[in-house]
């Protein structure tokens, strides 16, 4: 009975209750908090991911400009479903440069994650300007002003600083070169000894069918065939059978 006395004592006592219920809060928050500062990582090691490229920067800028992620998600979870459908499913280390990350919620469309190389640069363009004429019961909006729409190349090295300022290894060579880096990616006929050797496994060619000009159709579409792509997923599989 006396243990319900004091019960009773907390329950009117508005001051009272209010720090007994801070500290079982508390608690509560310490049991889920504190055991992650002994997790040795909690972002396993990959091979191969890398800071994108300032072209793909710039279409990752255009695809969080335009909302893409209110119906597209860019994380495969451990689904059965979804590994068949997408293939593996989504490491952190993958979305270690995003900033902000892309995971998403809602999934009206596919999720992106690994769509890198699914589709030819034609397809994606066509499917951007029209996405009817490939997928007739397409719901997805047209982005056809993409084609028009100028990158702007002058200022391009504020947005490596910005995401160098949060953490991404951008060197200071990238930043340096990260204008003529940009133009170069969607130009094959440019010197881009350099940049390969900044950028691991780039894709450098025209994307949006029209190599007179920079479009933001070249930025994302460069940009959606690099989703995916970057990490090894076969010496991360041939880890994770000895872990
Ligand atoms: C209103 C919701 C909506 C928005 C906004 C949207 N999409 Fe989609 N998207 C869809 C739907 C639905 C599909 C599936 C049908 C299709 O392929 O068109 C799709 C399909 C796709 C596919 C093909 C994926 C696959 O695996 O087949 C790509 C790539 C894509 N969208 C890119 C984009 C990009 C880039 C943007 C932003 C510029 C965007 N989407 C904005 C709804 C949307």
């Amino acid at each position: 009975m006396a243990l319900f006395d004091h019960h009773k004592k907390l329950e009117r006592n508005v001051s009272l209750l209010f720090v007994f219920s801070l500290v079982a809060v508390l608690i509560g928050g310490i049991v889920e908090i504190v055991p992650l500062f002994y997790v040795k990582n909690t972002i396993e090691k990959v091979q191969g991911m890398r800071p994108y490229t300032p072209l793909e920067l710039a279409g990752r800028n255009v695809y969080i400009r335009e909302g893409c992620y209110v119906c597209h998600s860019q994380m495969i979870r451990p689904f059965r479903d979804e590994v068949e459908r997408y293939g593996h499913y989504s490491l952190a280390a993958e979305s270690m440069y995003d900033h902000p990350f892309q995971w998403g919620s809602k999934r009206t469309g596919p999720d992106l994650a690994r769509v890198g190389g699914r589709y030819s640069d034609e397809w994606h363009v066509q499917h951007l300007i029209h996405p009817q004429s490939v997928v007739p019961e397409s719901i997805m909006p047209t982005y056809a002003f993409l084609m028009d729409a100028e990158v702007d190349a002058e200022n391009f090295a504020g947005h490596l600083k910005a995401n160098r300022a949060v953490g991404v290894p951008y060197s200071d060579a990238m930043i340096e070169n990260a204008t003529a880096d940009l133009q170069a990616q969607a130009n094959p006929d440019a010197d881009t000894n350099g940049l390969e050797e900044r950028y691991a496994k780039i894709s450098i060619r025209d994307f949006d069918g029209n190599p007179n000009r920079l479009s933001e159709m070249d930025a994302l579409v460069a940009y959606l065939q690099m989703l995916g792509t970057l990490v090894d997923l076969k010496a991360y599989k041939q880890d994770e059978n000895f872990r």
